[in-house]
């Protein structure tokens, strides 16, 4: 699907697996999403440019590099908190904006309750994290609601996407890059991922 990127890497594979399975308690959940954030975090920063710098060792000047970008990361209230601490592992001098958005469990319709960003979004790259793309109505509304407060270059990063929450997303804003490390069969009847690993915020807060 164009504008998706499949993170494929042996050590994803083996994390879904835990998250995905039912017998797994609220604290591996949590331990296992941090890990496979990081995992993530490099995979999804491959590309970036870097402005290069001299550095002196004990011994003598040589090229050093900073990121050229400055790197906003925004986790989608409240699952998206699931990943924040695995992107600034890799991402240390990442400045961090929230949006709240949850999904309407009868529409579907996403409702927003809650935003605060760092200054400036309009120069700086934008990764947008939240685990599950199901309808993609919160992931669309969040991207627009960026966009609203001058965000220009946005990655939405997802743990586990359905085919109609891609193509939403990517029709709707044709200009973001969407990262996730399984595309998933499809939705049911109530919008849940299929096989998915059922509601991301409540395995991560033990609210189920
Ligand atoms: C989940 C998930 C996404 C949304 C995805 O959040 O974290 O934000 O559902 O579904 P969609 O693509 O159909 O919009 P939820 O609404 O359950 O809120 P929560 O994170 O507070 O549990
Ligand atoms: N939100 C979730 O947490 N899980 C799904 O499968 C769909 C939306």
């Amino acid at each position: 699907m164009k504008n998706l990127t499949i993170i494929d890497h042996p050590l994803i594979k083996r994390d879904l697996t835990v998250l995905r399975d039912r017998r797994t308690n609220n604290h591996l959940f949590r331990t296992t999403l941090r890990r496979i954030a990081s995992v993530m975090a490099f995979e999804v920063t491959s590309d970036l440019s870097l402005r290069s710098r001299p550095v002196r060792t004990p011994l003598e000047t040589t090229r050093g590099y900073v990121l050229a970008d400055d790197i906003v990361i925004v986790p989608v209230l409240r699952a998206g908190l699931g990943l924040v601490e695995g992107f600034l592992d890799f991402l240390p001098e990442a400045r961090v904006g929230h949006v709240g958005l949850y999904r309407n469990e009868q529409t579907l319709e996403p409702v927003d309750y809650y935003s605060k960003f760092p200054r400036s979004l309009g120069r700086s790259l934008v990764l947008l994290l939240d685990p599950m793309l199901a309808t993609g109505g919160s992931g669309s509304a969040a991207i627009t609601f960026l966009k609203n407060k001058g965000a220009r270059r946005i990655r939405f990063v997802t743990l586990l996407a359905a085919p109609a929450g891609v193509r939403k997303v990517t029709s709707v804003h044709p200009d973001v890059r969407v990262f996730s490390c399984v595309l998933d069969r499809r939705l049911n009847a109530r919008g849940y991922i299929l096989p998915g690993l059922g509601d991301a915020g409540d395995r991560i807060f033990g609210t189920d």
